[in-house]
């Protein structure tokens, strides 16, 4: 499986994942998200240009009270607010679902934002549903306090 940046000869028109938005945002929105370094964009690309899922990126920071008491205090820093990334969307079209897609593609996050320069201390998640919530705890990250929509996971 590859995993790269979106680009224009990805065929995005036919990606199904069920959540209309998440369909919407990757055929008409992502490749301008892109362009305008608002989001950083990957797909993981099948034979022929489809897109099996992809995943969009965004910078982000998070106050840490808002991360304490609940695991929060694995992160250690002097300062209130921490580097973060936001995963905004993750999403695997119907047809491809449950082959380790989204596994794949929550990694390759994890694995570039390591080896990035800035080197964020924790990755963000809104959690849009109870699949997403299920599939975001099974890979580790937690509700912040007070915020059970919203998870993070540590990322050093
Ligand atoms: C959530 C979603 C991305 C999962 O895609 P998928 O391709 O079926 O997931 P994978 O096959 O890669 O599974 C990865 C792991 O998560 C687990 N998992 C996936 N969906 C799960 C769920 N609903 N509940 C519990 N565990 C789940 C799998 O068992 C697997 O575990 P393993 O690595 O230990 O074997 C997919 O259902 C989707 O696109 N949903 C719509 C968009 C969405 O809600 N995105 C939010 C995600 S933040």
């Amino acid at each position: 499986m590859k995993i790269e940046p979106l680009m224009l000869t990805h065929d995005r028109g036919t990606f199904r994942c069920g959540i209309p938005s998440f369909d919407k945002y990757i055929r008409a929105q992502a490749g301008r998200d892109a362009a305008k370094s608002l989001a950083a964009i990957y797909v993981a690309e099948l034979p022929g240009g489809k897109i099996a899922g992809y995943y969009a990126l965004s910078c982000a920071t998070v106050l840490l009270p808002d991360l304490l008491g609940s695991g929060g205090q694995r992160i250690v820093s002097r300062y209130p607010a921490l580097t973060a990334a936001r995963l905004t969307r993750l999403a695997v079209d119907k047809r491809h679902r449950g082959q380790g897609y989204a596994g794949a593609l929550l990694r390759d996050v994890v694995e570039r934002l390591r080896a990035s320069p800035l080197k964020p201390m924790a990755l963000i998640a809104e959690i849009q549903n109870e699949g997403a919530r299920f599939f975001l705890e099974h890979a580790g990250f937690q509700s912040f306090v007070d915020q059970p929509n919203r998870a993070f996971r540590a990322l050093h």
